[in-house]
Protein backbone atom coordinates (compact mmCIF):
# COMPACT_ATOMS: atom_id res chain seq x y z
CA UNK A 1 0.00 0.00 0.00
CA UNK A 2 1.13 3.60 -1.11
CA UNK A 3 2.65 5.75 1.78
CA UNK A 4 -0.38 8.30 1.93
CA UNK A 5 2.17 11.15 3.27
CA UNK A 6 4.42 10.61 0.09
CA UNK A 7 2.75 11.71 -3.44
CA UNK A 8 3.98 9.57 -6.69
CA UNK A 9 6.91 11.57 -7.00
CA UNK A 10 8.33 10.85 -3.87
CA UNK A 11 7.82 13.69 -1.83
CA UNK A 12 6.11 14.78 0.95
CA UNK A 13 2.26 15.48 0.52
CA UNK A 14 1.43 15.37 3.63
CA UNK A 15 3.02 15.01 7.68
CA UNK A 16 0.77 12.22 9.65
CA UNK A 17 3.37 9.91 11.20
CA UNK A 18 6.95 9.55 11.30
CA UNK A 19 6.07 5.57 11.00
CA UNK A 20 6.95 4.39 7.83
CA UNK A 21 8.84 8.27 6.61
CA UNK A 22 12.05 7.72 4.87
CA UNK A 23 15.40 8.52 6.72
CA UNK A 24 16.40 10.96 3.92
CA UNK A 25 12.80 12.49 4.44
CA UNK A 26 13.60 13.01 8.28
CA UNK A 27 17.09 13.71 7.95
CA UNK A 28 15.97 16.52 5.13
CA UNK A 29 13.78 18.01 7.49
CA UNK A 30 15.98 18.13 10.53
CA UNK A 31 18.92 20.09 7.65
CA UNK A 32 16.34 22.54 6.95
CA UNK A 33 15.01 23.33 10.27
CA UNK A 34 18.72 24.25 11.29
CA UNK A 35 19.20 27.66 9.46
CA UNK A 36 15.57 28.35 10.83
CA UNK A 37 16.76 28.35 14.34
CA UNK A 38 19.51 30.59 13.29
CA UNK A 39 16.76 33.19 11.55
CA UNK A 40 15.08 33.03 14.89
CA UNK A 41 18.37 34.84 16.50
CA UNK A 42 17.99 38.16 13.95
CA UNK A 43 16.21 41.47 14.26
CA UNK A 44 14.18 40.26 11.17
CA UNK A 45 12.97 36.76 11.77
CA UNK A 46 10.18 36.70 8.83
CA UNK A 47 11.18 35.05 5.21
CA UNK A 48 9.11 35.16 2.37
CA UNK A 49 8.83 31.51 1.61
CA UNK A 50 5.09 31.22 2.07
CA UNK A 51 3.80 34.88 1.60
CA UNK A 52 0.14 34.28 -0.18
CA UNK A 53 -0.30 30.99 1.24
CA UNK A 54 -3.44 30.10 4.04
CA UNK A 55 -2.78 28.12 7.10
CA UNK A 56 -5.98 26.68 8.89
CA UNK A 57 -4.94 25.89 12.54
CA UNK A 58 -7.92 23.12 13.56
CA UNK A 59 -6.99 22.49 17.29
CA UNK A 60 -10.25 20.45 18.27
CA UNK A 61 -8.16 19.35 21.51
CA UNK A 62 -6.32 21.72 23.82
CA UNK A 63 -2.66 22.94 23.27
CA UNK A 64 -0.07 25.42 24.57
CA UNK A 65 2.96 24.63 22.42
CA UNK A 66 2.16 23.02 19.33
CA UNK A 67 -1.07 25.32 18.44
CA UNK A 68 1.34 28.49 19.35
CA UNK A 69 4.62 27.42 17.91
CA UNK A 70 2.74 26.54 14.25
CA UNK A 71 1.38 29.90 14.21
CA UNK A 72 4.71 31.47 15.16
CA UNK A 73 6.49 29.37 12.43
CA UNK A 74 3.73 30.55 9.72
CA UNK A 75 4.14 34.09 10.94
CA UNK A 76 8.10 33.71 10.12
CA UNK A 77 7.34 32.17 6.23
CA UNK A 78 4.67 35.17 5.87
CA UNK A 79 1.92 32.67 5.77
CA UNK A 80 -1.68 33.92 6.43
CA UNK A 81 -2.40 31.96 9.66
CA UNK A 82 -6.23 31.54 10.48
CA UNK A 83 -6.94 29.90 13.86
CA UNK A 84 -10.76 27.97 13.95
CA UNK A 85 -11.69 28.95 17.19
CA UNK A 86 -13.49 25.43 17.70
CA UNK A 87 -15.75 26.01 20.56
CA UNK A 88 -16.83 28.96 18.52
CA UNK A 89 -17.19 27.46 15.16
CA UNK A 90 -19.69 25.80 13.74
CA UNK A 91 -18.44 22.26 14.57
CA UNK A 92 -20.05 23.60 17.95
CA UNK A 93 -23.51 23.14 16.17
CA UNK A 94 -23.10 19.61 14.84
CA UNK A 95 -21.34 20.38 11.53
CA UNK A 96 -19.09 17.00 10.68
CA UNK A 97 -15.30 17.37 10.71
CA UNK A 98 -15.16 17.18 6.33
CA UNK A 99 -18.09 19.52 6.04
CA UNK A 100 -16.13 22.04 8.19
CA UNK A 101 -12.85 20.82 5.72
CA UNK A 102 -14.81 21.42 2.95
CA UNK A 103 -16.21 25.25 3.71
CA UNK A 104 -12.48 26.06 4.52
CA UNK A 105 -10.94 25.15 1.17
CA UNK A 106 -13.59 26.89 -0.43
CA UNK A 107 -12.13 29.80 1.33
CA UNK A 108 -9.00 28.71 -0.73
CA UNK A 109 -7.08 26.96 2.19
CA UNK A 110 -3.78 25.59 1.59
CA UNK A 111 -2.51 23.73 4.13
CA UNK A 112 -4.75 22.52 7.41
CA UNK A 113 -2.79 21.91 10.72
CA UNK A 114 -4.66 19.14 12.82
CA UNK A 115 -4.86 18.47 16.05
CA UNK A 116 -7.69 16.05 17.57
CA UNK A 117 -8.74 13.48 19.73
CA UNK A 118 -9.54 10.73 17.41
CA UNK A 119 -6.31 8.43 16.29
CA UNK A 120 -6.91 8.96 12.03
CA UNK A 121 -8.54 12.68 11.41
CA UNK A 122 -5.82 13.67 9.99
CA UNK A 123 -5.37 10.89 7.64
CA UNK A 124 -9.42 11.29 6.93
CA UNK A 125 -9.18 14.43 5.85
CA UNK A 126 -6.24 14.01 3.93
CA UNK A 127 -7.81 10.80 2.21
CA UNK A 128 -11.12 13.95 1.07
CA UNK A 129 -8.83 16.06 0.00
CA UNK A 130 -7.71 13.39 -2.39
CA UNK A 131 -11.31 11.72 -3.02
CA UNK A 132 -12.26 15.35 -4.16
CA UNK A 133 -9.53 16.49 -6.06
CA UNK A 134 -8.07 18.31 -3.37
CA UNK A 135 -4.47 17.60 -3.33
CA UNK A 136 -2.81 20.98 -3.74
CA UNK A 137 -4.08 21.11 0.41
CA UNK A 138 -1.54 19.87 2.51
CA UNK A 139 -2.26 18.10 5.93
CA UNK A 140 -0.10 18.37 8.89
CA UNK A 141 -1.17 16.32 12.28
CA UNK A 142 -0.36 17.96 14.69
CA UNK A 143 -1.64 15.10 17.41
CA UNK A 144 -4.22 12.61 16.90
CA UNK A 145 -5.64 10.35 19.54
CA UNK A 146 -3.12 8.34 20.81
CA UNK A 147 -1.56 7.68 17.37
CA UNK A 148 0.67 10.14 16.23
CA UNK A 149 2.43 13.35 17.11
CA UNK A 150 4.99 13.67 14.34
CA UNK A 151 6.56 17.54 14.52
CA UNK A 152 6.72 16.61 18.24
CA UNK A 153 8.85 13.22 17.59
CA UNK A 154 10.54 15.29 14.57
CA UNK A 155 11.43 18.30 17.06
CA UNK A 156 12.64 15.47 19.55
CA UNK A 157 14.87 14.66 17.08
CA UNK A 158 16.62 17.92 16.16
CA UNK A 159 16.76 18.07 20.26
CA UNK A 160 18.76 15.12 20.55
CA UNK A 161 20.70 15.83 17.46
CA UNK A 162 21.85 19.16 18.68
CA UNK A 163 22.89 17.99 21.68
CA UNK A 164 24.20 14.68 21.09
CA UNK A 165 25.54 14.88 17.18
CA UNK A 166 25.08 11.28 16.34
CA UNK A 167 22.07 9.13 16.49
CA UNK A 168 23.64 5.37 16.59
CA UNK A 169 25.25 5.56 19.49
CA UNK A 170 23.21 6.70 21.60
CA UNK A 171 20.68 4.59 24.61
CA UNK A 172 17.67 5.97 25.12
CA UNK A 173 14.90 6.06 27.42
CA UNK A 174 11.35 6.64 27.49
CA UNK A 175 9.79 6.80 31.01
CA UNK A 176 5.92 6.66 31.68
CA UNK A 177 2.70 6.24 30.50
CA UNK A 178 3.65 4.93 26.76
CA UNK A 179 0.47 2.97 26.06
CA UNK A 180 -1.34 6.63 25.58
CA UNK A 181 1.42 8.64 24.54
CA UNK A 182 1.42 9.79 20.91
CA UNK A 183 4.42 11.74 21.32
CA UNK A 184 6.35 7.90 22.45
CA UNK A 185 5.04 6.51 19.15
CA UNK A 186 6.25 9.44 17.07
CA UNK A 187 9.20 9.03 18.93
CA UNK A 188 10.56 5.51 18.81
CA UNK A 189 9.44 5.27 14.64
CA UNK A 190 12.06 8.08 14.29
CA UNK A 191 14.66 6.97 16.52
CA UNK A 192 14.49 3.56 14.73
CA UNK A 193 14.77 4.74 11.80
CA UNK A 194 17.84 7.22 12.87
CA UNK A 195 19.53 3.72 13.54
CA UNK A 196 19.75 4.81 17.85
CA UNK A 197 21.69 2.03 19.08
CA UNK A 198 19.64 1.05 22.16
CA UNK A 199 15.65 2.59 22.84
CA UNK A 200 14.18 1.40 26.00
CA UNK A 201 10.87 2.28 27.58
CA UNK A 202 10.78 2.08 31.30
CA UNK A 203 6.58 1.73 32.72
CA UNK A 204 4.62 -0.27 34.64
CA UNK A 205 3.54 -3.07 32.51
CA UNK A 206 -0.49 -1.76 32.47
CA UNK A 207 0.94 1.78 30.89
CA UNK A 208 3.04 -0.24 27.97
CA UNK A 209 1.22 -1.41 24.74
CA UNK A 210 0.24 -4.97 24.10
CA UNK A 211 4.03 -6.51 22.60
CA UNK A 212 5.51 -3.25 22.77
CA UNK A 213 9.11 -5.25 22.48
CA UNK A 214 7.94 -5.77 18.57
CA UNK A 215 7.97 -1.75 18.23
CA UNK A 216 12.13 -2.67 18.57
CA UNK A 217 12.73 -1.47 22.54
CA UNK A 218 13.63 -2.87 25.46
CA UNK A 219 11.31 -2.68 28.67
CA UNK A 220 12.20 -1.98 31.88
CA UNK A 221 9.80 -2.45 34.72
CA UNK A 222 12.37 -0.70 37.24
CA UNK A 223 13.61 2.66 36.53
CA UNK A 224 17.03 2.62 38.37
CA UNK A 225 17.50 -0.70 36.36
CA UNK A 226 16.18 1.20 33.06
CA UNK A 227 18.21 4.44 33.29
CA UNK A 228 21.48 3.41 33.79
CA UNK A 229 24.30 4.57 31.07
CA UNK A 230 21.51 6.21 29.30
CA UNK A 231 22.62 9.20 27.27
CA UNK A 232 18.81 10.39 26.79
CA UNK A 233 15.98 10.74 29.14
CA UNK A 234 12.69 11.32 27.72
CA UNK A 235 10.03 11.93 30.30
CA UNK A 236 5.96 11.58 29.61
CA UNK A 237 2.76 12.87 31.43
CA UNK A 238 0.46 10.52 32.74
CA UNK A 239 -2.44 11.09 29.89
CA UNK A 240 -5.35 10.64 32.92
CA UNK A 241 -7.70 12.14 29.83
CA UNK A 242 -7.51 9.18 27.86
CA UNK A 243 -7.11 6.46 30.47
CA UNK A 244 -10.38 3.95 31.13
CA UNK A 245 -9.98 2.47 34.41
CA UNK A 246 -7.55 2.54 37.27
CA UNK A 247 -4.03 1.88 35.62
CA UNK A 248 -2.51 3.16 38.47
CA UNK A 249 -2.63 3.38 42.39
CA UNK A 250 -2.18 7.48 42.69
CA UNK A 251 0.31 9.98 41.19
CA UNK A 252 1.90 9.84 44.32
CA UNK A 253 2.42 5.98 44.49
CA UNK A 254 3.11 6.39 40.82
CA UNK A 255 6.16 9.03 41.33
CA UNK A 256 7.49 7.09 44.06
CA UNK A 257 8.56 4.51 41.34
CA UNK A 258 8.69 6.00 38.70
CA UNK A 259 9.34 10.01 38.75
CA UNK A 260 12.24 11.05 38.35
CA UNK A 261 14.25 12.76 41.07
CA UNK A 262 18.01 13.93 40.91
CA UNK A 263 18.99 11.09 42.69
CA UNK A 264 17.49 8.21 39.54
CA UNK A 265 19.09 10.96 37.22
CA UNK A 266 22.65 10.49 38.70
CA UNK A 267 21.89 6.48 37.52
CA UNK A 268 21.90 7.87 33.43
CA UNK A 269 25.34 9.21 31.96
CA UNK A 270 26.90 12.57 33.51
CA UNK A 271 26.39 14.28 30.51
CA UNK A 272 22.70 12.93 29.95
CA UNK A 273 20.00 15.41 28.68
CA UNK A 274 16.19 15.37 29.62
CA UNK A 275 13.38 15.93 27.72
CA UNK A 276 9.74 16.30 28.32
CA UNK A 277 7.12 17.12 25.69
CA UNK A 278 5.02 19.26 27.87
CA UNK A 279 2.60 19.72 29.52
CA UNK A 280 4.67 18.51 32.83
CA UNK A 281 3.01 17.19 36.30
CA UNK A 282 5.90 18.54 38.69
CA UNK A 283 5.56 16.37 41.38
CA UNK A 284 4.01 13.37 39.10
CA UNK A 285 6.38 12.15 36.52
CA UNK A 286 9.35 14.60 37.11
CA UNK A 287 10.38 16.42 40.66
CA UNK A 288 10.86 19.58 39.91
CA UNK A 289 14.70 20.06 40.85
CA UNK A 290 15.29 17.93 37.52
CA UNK A 291 12.79 20.13 35.35
CA UNK A 292 14.56 23.06 36.08
CA UNK A 293 18.00 21.48 36.54
CA UNK A 294 21.17 21.63 34.41
CA UNK A 295 20.32 18.65 32.61
CA UNK A 296 16.36 19.74 31.12
CA UNK A 297 16.72 20.94 27.56
CA UNK A 298 12.55 20.88 28.03
CA UNK A 299 12.48 24.90 26.69
CA UNK A 300 14.93 24.40 23.83
CA UNK A 301 12.70 21.29 22.83
CA UNK A 302 10.17 23.96 22.81
CA UNK A 303 12.02 26.58 21.00
CA UNK A 304 13.78 23.87 18.21
CA UNK A 305 9.79 23.09 17.46
CA UNK A 306 9.48 26.63 15.63
CA UNK A 307 11.86 25.66 13.71
CA UNK A 308 11.22 22.41 12.73
CA UNK A 309 7.71 23.43 12.51
CA UNK A 310 8.70 26.09 9.68
CA UNK A 311 10.50 23.19 7.87
CA UNK A 312 7.70 20.68 7.75
CA UNK A 313 5.36 23.31 6.38
CA UNK A 314 7.98 25.01 3.66
CA UNK A 315 8.90 21.81 2.56
CA UNK A 316 5.12 20.83 1.52
CA UNK A 317 4.82 24.55 0.23
CA UNK A 318 7.39 23.58 -1.92
CA UNK A 319 9.68 26.15 -0.07
CA UNK A 320 12.42 24.17 0.99
N1 LIG B 1 3.81 18.73 23.30
C1 LIG B 1 2.57 19.14 23.06
O1 LIG B 1 1.90 18.61 22.15
O2 LIG B 1 2.12 20.15 23.85
P1 LIG B 1 0.71 20.88 23.67
O3 LIG B 1 -0.37 19.88 24.02
O4 LIG B 1 0.74 22.07 24.61
O5 LIG B 1 0.59 21.29 22.23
Amino acid sequence: MRNPQINRHGKLQHLLTTEGLPREIITTILDAAAPFAEVAEREVKKLPLMRGKSIFNLFFENSTRTRTTFEIAAKRLSADVINLNINTSSAAKGETLLDTVDNLSAMQADMFVVRHASSGAPYLIAEHLAATGRDHIHVVNAGDGRHAHPTQGLLDMYTIRHYKRDFTSLTVAIVGDVLHSRVARSQIHAMTTLGVAEIRVIAPQTLLPTNVERMGVRVFHNIDEGLRGVDVVMMLRLQNERMQGALLPSPQEYFKSYGLTPERLALAKPDAIVMHPGPMNRGVEIDSAVADGTHAVILPQVTFGIAVRMAVMSMLAGGA
